[in-house]
Protein backbone atom coordinates (compact mmCIF):
# COMPACT_ATOMS: atom_id res chain seq x y z
CA UNK A 1 0.00 0.00 0.00
CA UNK A 2 1.47 3.40 -1.01
CA UNK A 3 2.29 5.88 1.95
CA UNK A 4 -0.70 8.62 2.33
CA UNK A 5 1.09 11.68 1.77
CA UNK A 6 0.76 15.26 4.30
CA UNK A 7 1.42 18.31 3.15
CA UNK A 8 2.78 20.40 6.12
CA UNK A 9 1.98 24.21 4.71
CA UNK A 10 5.50 25.29 6.62
CA UNK A 11 7.31 24.00 9.39
CA UNK A 12 6.59 23.42 12.70
CA UNK A 13 7.64 22.32 15.55
CA UNK A 14 9.03 18.65 15.45
CA UNK A 15 7.22 16.49 18.18
CA UNK A 16 4.36 16.95 15.71
CA UNK A 17 6.21 15.82 12.60
CA UNK A 18 8.06 12.79 14.02
CA UNK A 19 4.36 11.23 14.45
CA UNK A 20 3.55 12.07 10.90
CA UNK A 21 7.15 11.18 9.55
CA UNK A 22 6.38 7.50 11.43
CA UNK A 23 3.25 6.54 8.96
CA UNK A 24 3.33 8.71 6.25
CA UNK A 25 5.28 10.48 3.34
CA UNK A 26 5.52 14.20 5.19
CA UNK A 27 6.21 17.11 2.42
CA UNK A 28 7.21 20.23 4.51
CA UNK A 29 7.19 23.71 2.75
CA UNK A 30 10.23 24.68 4.51
CA UNK A 31 10.13 28.43 3.69
CA UNK A 32 9.57 31.44 6.41
CA UNK A 33 6.48 32.72 4.20
CA UNK A 34 3.48 31.25 3.86
CA UNK A 35 2.99 29.37 0.61
CA UNK A 36 1.49 31.78 -2.00
CA UNK A 37 -1.85 30.32 -3.59
CA UNK A 38 -0.43 28.59 -6.60
CA UNK A 39 2.12 27.11 -4.18
CA UNK A 40 -0.39 25.82 -1.85
CA UNK A 41 -2.51 24.18 -4.68
CA UNK A 42 0.86 22.71 -6.02
CA UNK A 43 1.40 21.16 -2.65
CA UNK A 44 -1.85 20.27 -2.37
CA UNK A 45 -2.56 18.20 -5.61
CA UNK A 46 -1.30 15.09 -4.40
CA UNK A 47 -1.89 15.28 -0.53
CA UNK A 48 -4.15 12.87 1.25
CA UNK A 49 -4.21 15.43 4.37
CA UNK A 50 -2.47 18.81 5.13
CA UNK A 51 -1.49 20.39 7.95
CA UNK A 52 -2.41 24.25 7.57
CA UNK A 53 -1.88 27.40 9.52
CA UNK A 54 -4.16 30.79 9.92
CA UNK A 55 -1.96 32.54 7.09
CA UNK A 56 -3.43 29.35 5.10
CA UNK A 57 -6.29 30.12 2.73
CA UNK A 58 -8.06 27.16 2.06
CA UNK A 59 -11.45 28.43 0.13
CA UNK A 60 -13.07 26.67 -2.22
CA UNK A 61 -11.07 26.91 -5.40
CA UNK A 62 -8.18 25.68 -3.53
CA UNK A 63 -10.02 23.31 -2.03
CA UNK A 64 -11.49 22.39 -5.78
CA UNK A 65 -7.95 21.61 -7.00
CA UNK A 66 -7.20 19.42 -3.77
CA UNK A 67 -8.99 15.83 -5.48
CA UNK A 68 -7.29 13.87 -2.82
CA UNK A 69 -7.79 16.09 0.26
CA UNK A 70 -9.56 13.97 3.15
CA UNK A 71 -8.07 16.05 6.28
CA UNK A 72 -6.95 19.42 7.11
CA UNK A 73 -5.55 20.01 10.39
CA UNK A 74 -5.45 23.64 11.46
CA UNK A 75 -2.38 24.26 13.47
CA UNK A 76 -4.67 27.20 15.61
CA UNK A 77 -7.77 27.47 17.95
CA UNK A 78 -9.09 29.82 15.24
CA UNK A 79 -10.15 28.24 12.02
CA UNK A 80 -11.50 31.61 9.88
CA UNK A 81 -9.05 30.81 7.58
CA UNK A 82 -11.26 27.78 6.44
CA UNK A 83 -13.88 27.47 4.24
CA UNK A 84 -15.67 24.87 6.40
CA UNK A 85 -19.02 24.72 4.38
CA UNK A 86 -16.73 24.01 1.17
CA UNK A 87 -14.61 21.52 3.12
CA UNK A 88 -17.95 19.55 4.56
CA UNK A 89 -19.62 19.66 0.89
CA UNK A 90 -16.50 17.79 -0.36
CA UNK A 91 -16.26 15.63 2.84
CA UNK A 92 -12.66 17.36 3.60
CA UNK A 93 -12.61 16.56 7.57
CA UNK A 94 -11.06 20.20 9.29
CA UNK A 95 -9.60 19.95 12.77
CA UNK A 96 -8.24 22.61 15.26
CA UNK A 97 -6.36 22.77 18.41
CA UNK A 98 -8.29 23.85 20.96
CA UNK A 99 -7.68 24.08 24.75
CA UNK A 100 -3.63 23.50 24.39
CA UNK A 101 -3.32 26.95 23.76
CA UNK A 102 -5.88 28.53 26.34
CA UNK A 103 -3.86 29.34 28.65
CA UNK A 104 -0.61 30.42 26.90
CA UNK A 105 -3.26 32.53 25.09
CA UNK A 106 -4.56 34.26 28.15
CA UNK A 107 -1.17 35.04 29.41
CA UNK A 108 -0.44 36.75 26.59
CA UNK A 109 -3.59 38.75 26.85
CA UNK A 110 -3.09 39.41 30.45
CA UNK A 111 0.56 40.57 29.91
CA UNK A 112 -0.75 42.96 27.03
CA UNK A 113 -3.11 44.68 29.28
CA UNK A 114 -0.53 45.30 32.91
CA UNK A 115 1.47 46.53 30.16
CA UNK A 116 -0.42 48.84 28.50
CA UNK A 117 -2.25 49.54 31.91
CA UNK A 118 1.40 50.08 33.32
CA UNK A 119 3.21 51.68 30.26
CA UNK A 120 5.96 48.55 30.49
CA UNK A 121 7.41 48.99 26.95
CA UNK A 122 7.16 52.63 27.33
CA UNK A 123 8.87 53.49 30.27
CA UNK A 124 11.41 50.40 28.79
CA UNK A 125 12.30 52.71 25.59
CA UNK A 126 12.38 55.51 28.15
CA UNK A 127 14.84 54.26 30.12
CA UNK A 128 16.91 52.57 27.41
CA UNK A 129 17.05 55.54 24.50
CA UNK A 130 18.37 57.57 27.98
CA UNK A 131 15.90 59.60 28.63
CA UNK A 132 16.06 59.00 31.91
CA UNK A 133 17.73 62.05 33.56
CA UNK A 134 15.94 63.18 36.65
CA UNK A 135 15.81 61.48 40.05
CA UNK A 136 12.96 59.77 40.71
CA UNK A 137 9.56 61.41 40.07
CA UNK A 138 6.10 61.19 41.82
CA UNK A 139 4.42 61.94 37.98
CA UNK A 140 6.85 59.87 36.13
CA UNK A 141 4.63 57.26 33.78
CA UNK A 142 1.63 57.22 35.55
CA UNK A 143 -0.36 54.60 34.26
CA UNK A 144 -3.67 52.74 36.08
CA UNK A 145 -4.38 50.28 38.55
CA UNK A 146 -5.32 46.75 37.50
CA UNK A 147 -6.72 45.87 40.64
CA UNK A 148 -10.74 46.54 41.90
CA UNK A 149 -10.95 47.82 38.06
CA UNK A 150 -13.61 46.61 36.02
CA UNK A 151 -12.46 44.26 32.85
CA UNK A 152 -15.13 42.97 30.15
CA UNK A 153 -14.41 39.45 28.45
CA UNK A 154 -16.09 39.47 25.35
CA UNK A 155 -16.66 35.74 24.47
CA UNK A 156 -16.40 33.24 27.25
CA UNK A 157 -15.11 30.21 26.11
CA UNK A 158 -12.16 28.27 27.10
CA UNK A 159 -9.21 31.92 26.29
CA UNK A 160 -12.33 33.71 27.93
CA UNK A 161 -12.06 31.55 31.18
CA UNK A 162 -8.41 31.60 31.44
CA UNK A 163 -8.55 35.23 31.18
CA UNK A 164 -11.40 35.41 34.07
CA UNK A 165 -8.82 33.58 36.26
CA UNK A 166 -5.92 35.84 35.61
CA UNK A 167 -8.39 39.25 36.59
CA UNK A 168 -9.59 37.25 39.56
CA UNK A 169 -6.32 36.55 40.27
CA UNK A 170 -5.61 40.58 40.22
CA UNK A 171 -8.80 41.01 42.31
CA UNK A 172 -10.77 42.47 39.39
CA UNK A 173 -14.57 42.52 38.80
CA UNK A 174 -15.38 40.57 35.70
CA UNK A 175 -17.93 40.63 33.31
CA UNK A 176 -18.76 39.27 29.95
CA UNK A 177 -20.79 38.57 26.92
CA UNK A 178 -21.08 35.23 25.78
CA UNK A 179 -24.18 33.19 23.79
CA UNK A 180 -25.16 31.09 26.94
CA UNK A 181 -24.18 31.41 30.60
CA UNK A 182 -20.44 29.45 31.39
CA UNK A 183 -21.04 28.04 34.57
CA UNK A 184 -17.26 27.45 35.17
CA UNK A 185 -16.86 31.72 34.52
CA UNK A 186 -20.06 32.52 37.00
CA UNK A 187 -18.99 30.08 39.97
CA UNK A 188 -16.02 32.51 40.14
CA UNK A 189 -18.05 35.26 40.86
CA UNK A 190 -18.44 36.46 36.50
CA UNK A 191 -21.39 38.14 35.60
CA UNK A 192 -23.08 37.48 32.43
CA UNK A 193 -24.43 41.20 30.96
CA UNK A 194 -25.11 42.38 27.60
CA UNK A 195 -22.05 44.14 25.21
CA UNK A 196 -23.78 47.21 25.61
CA UNK A 197 -23.49 46.89 29.01
CA UNK A 198 -19.93 45.43 28.85
CA UNK A 199 -18.81 48.32 26.65
CA UNK A 200 -19.87 51.22 29.22
CA UNK A 201 -18.89 49.72 32.21
CA UNK A 202 -15.21 48.06 31.69
CA UNK A 203 -11.79 49.51 32.46
CA UNK A 204 -10.21 46.83 29.86
CA UNK A 205 -12.18 45.33 27.61
CA UNK A 206 -10.52 41.97 25.99
CA UNK A 207 -11.55 40.28 23.05
CA UNK A 208 -12.34 36.52 23.28
CA UNK A 209 -14.54 35.51 20.08
CA UNK A 210 -13.83 33.91 17.03
CA UNK A 211 -13.80 36.00 13.72
CA UNK A 212 -17.23 35.18 12.02
CA UNK A 213 -19.55 37.48 10.39
CA UNK A 214 -21.22 38.50 13.32
CA UNK A 215 -18.05 39.41 14.96
CA UNK A 216 -16.40 41.12 12.34
CA UNK A 217 -15.98 44.80 13.38
CA UNK A 218 -18.09 44.06 16.20
CA UNK A 219 -15.67 47.20 17.83
CA UNK A 220 -16.19 49.70 15.56
CA UNK A 221 -16.43 53.18 15.73
CA UNK A 222 -19.60 53.80 17.50
CA UNK A 223 -19.01 50.81 19.84
CA UNK A 224 -15.53 52.72 20.69
CA UNK A 225 -16.86 55.76 21.53
CA UNK A 226 -19.07 53.95 23.90
CA UNK A 227 -16.19 53.22 26.05
CA UNK A 228 -15.16 54.72 28.91
CA UNK A 229 -12.62 57.46 28.40
CA UNK A 230 -10.14 56.08 30.10
CA UNK A 231 -10.64 52.56 29.25
CA UNK A 232 -8.26 49.74 27.42
CA UNK A 233 -9.01 47.67 24.83
CA UNK A 234 -7.10 44.25 24.50
CA UNK A 235 -7.35 42.21 21.40
CA UNK A 236 -5.25 38.69 21.55
CA UNK A 237 -8.66 37.27 18.82
CA UNK A 238 -8.68 38.11 15.21
CA UNK A 239 -7.69 41.74 14.15
CA UNK A 240 -10.79 41.96 12.41
CA UNK A 241 -12.71 42.25 15.02
CA UNK A 242 -12.14 45.61 15.80
CA UNK A 243 -12.45 48.20 12.68
CA UNK A 244 -8.84 49.06 12.79
CA UNK A 245 -8.97 52.18 11.48
CA UNK A 246 -11.82 53.46 13.65
CA UNK A 247 -9.14 52.06 16.56
CA UNK A 248 -6.37 54.13 15.45
CA UNK A 249 -9.02 57.11 15.27
CA UNK A 250 -10.04 56.73 19.26
CA UNK A 251 -6.40 56.48 20.06
CA UNK A 252 -5.47 59.69 18.77
CA UNK A 253 -8.69 61.28 19.84
CA UNK A 254 -8.65 59.97 23.20
CA UNK A 255 -11.77 58.53 22.28
CA UNK A 256 -10.23 55.62 24.72
CA UNK A 257 -7.16 55.76 26.62
CA UNK A 258 -5.19 52.68 25.38
CA UNK A 259 -5.16 49.66 23.57
CA UNK A 260 -2.78 46.31 23.53
CA UNK A 261 -3.20 44.42 20.31
CA UNK A 262 -1.84 40.98 19.12
CA UNK A 263 -3.66 40.53 16.02
CA UNK A 264 -4.41 42.71 13.28
CA UNK A 265 -6.63 43.14 10.30
CA UNK A 266 -3.90 42.82 8.05
CA UNK A 267 -1.07 40.25 9.26
CA UNK A 268 2.18 41.85 9.36
CA UNK A 269 0.59 44.92 9.70
CA UNK A 270 1.21 47.83 6.67
CA UNK A 271 4.25 49.62 7.47
CA UNK A 272 2.33 52.82 7.12
CA UNK A 273 -0.75 51.67 9.26
CA UNK A 274 -1.60 54.65 11.83
CA UNK A 275 -1.42 52.02 14.79
CA UNK A 276 2.60 51.81 14.51
CA UNK A 277 2.77 56.03 15.01
CA UNK A 278 0.68 56.38 18.42
CA UNK A 279 2.71 55.79 21.65
CA UNK A 280 -0.44 54.44 23.69
CA UNK A 281 -0.82 51.17 21.82
CA UNK A 282 1.10 47.89 22.78
CA UNK A 283 1.66 46.20 19.77
CA UNK A 284 3.19 42.31 19.45
CA UNK A 285 3.02 40.07 16.55
CA UNK A 286 0.39 37.60 16.57
CA UNK A 287 2.58 35.26 19.86
CA UNK A 288 -1.06 34.57 21.57
CA UNK A 289 -0.05 30.75 21.31
CA UNK A 290 3.69 31.34 21.57
CA UNK A 291 5.48 29.62 24.10
CA UNK A 292 7.73 26.54 22.74
CA UNK A 293 5.52 23.99 25.14
CA UNK A 294 2.47 25.16 23.38
CA UNK A 295 3.61 25.46 19.59
CA UNK A 296 4.53 21.97 20.52
CA UNK A 297 1.74 20.87 21.87
CA UNK A 298 -0.40 21.79 19.38
CA UNK A 299 1.81 20.24 17.08
CA UNK A 300 1.40 17.22 18.23
CA UNK A 301 -2.56 18.12 18.66
CA UNK A 302 -2.21 18.23 14.64
CA UNK A 303 -0.24 14.57 14.06
CA UNK A 304 -2.47 12.48 16.03
CA UNK A 305 -5.57 13.86 14.47
CA UNK A 306 -4.22 13.53 11.15
CA UNK A 307 -3.27 9.97 12.42
CA UNK A 308 -6.55 9.39 13.98
CA UNK A 309 -8.41 10.15 10.78
CA UNK A 310 -6.26 7.58 8.50
CA UNK A 311 -6.52 4.76 11.43
CA UNK A 312 -10.53 5.00 10.71
CA UNK A 313 -11.12 6.87 13.46
CA UNK A 314 -13.05 10.25 13.97
CA UNK A 315 -10.16 12.64 14.71
CA UNK A 316 -10.75 14.03 18.37
CA UNK A 317 -10.90 17.64 17.53
CA UNK A 318 -13.43 17.38 14.50
CA UNK A 319 -14.99 20.23 13.43
CA UNK A 320 -17.28 19.05 11.06
CA UNK A 321 -19.13 15.92 11.74
CA UNK A 322 -20.93 15.85 8.67
CA UNK A 323 -17.53 15.51 6.52
CA UNK A 324 -16.67 12.27 9.30
CA UNK A 325 -20.46 10.69 8.19
CA UNK A 326 -19.59 11.14 3.95
C1 LIG B 1 -4.12 31.62 16.89
O1 LIG B 1 -4.38 32.74 16.59
C2 LIG B 1 -5.09 30.58 17.01
O2 LIG B 1 -6.25 30.75 16.61
O3 LIG B 1 -4.72 29.52 17.55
Amino acid sequence: MTMKRIFVTRRIPDEGLAILREKFEVVVNEKLEPPSKDELIAGLKDADGAVTLLTDRMDEEVLAKAPKLRIIANLAAGFDNIDLDAATRRGVCVTNTPGVLSETTADLAFALLLSTARKIPQSDRYVREKNWKEAWHPMLMLGQDVHGKTIGIVGMGRIGLEMAKRAKGFGMKIVYTNEKNNPEADAIGCKKVSLDDLTESSDFISLHVPLTSETKNLFDAKRLARMKRTAILINTARGAVVDQKALAEALKKGTITGAGLDVYEKEPIEPDDPLLSLENVILAPHIGSGSLETRSRMSRMVAENITAYFAKKKPPQLLNPKAWKK
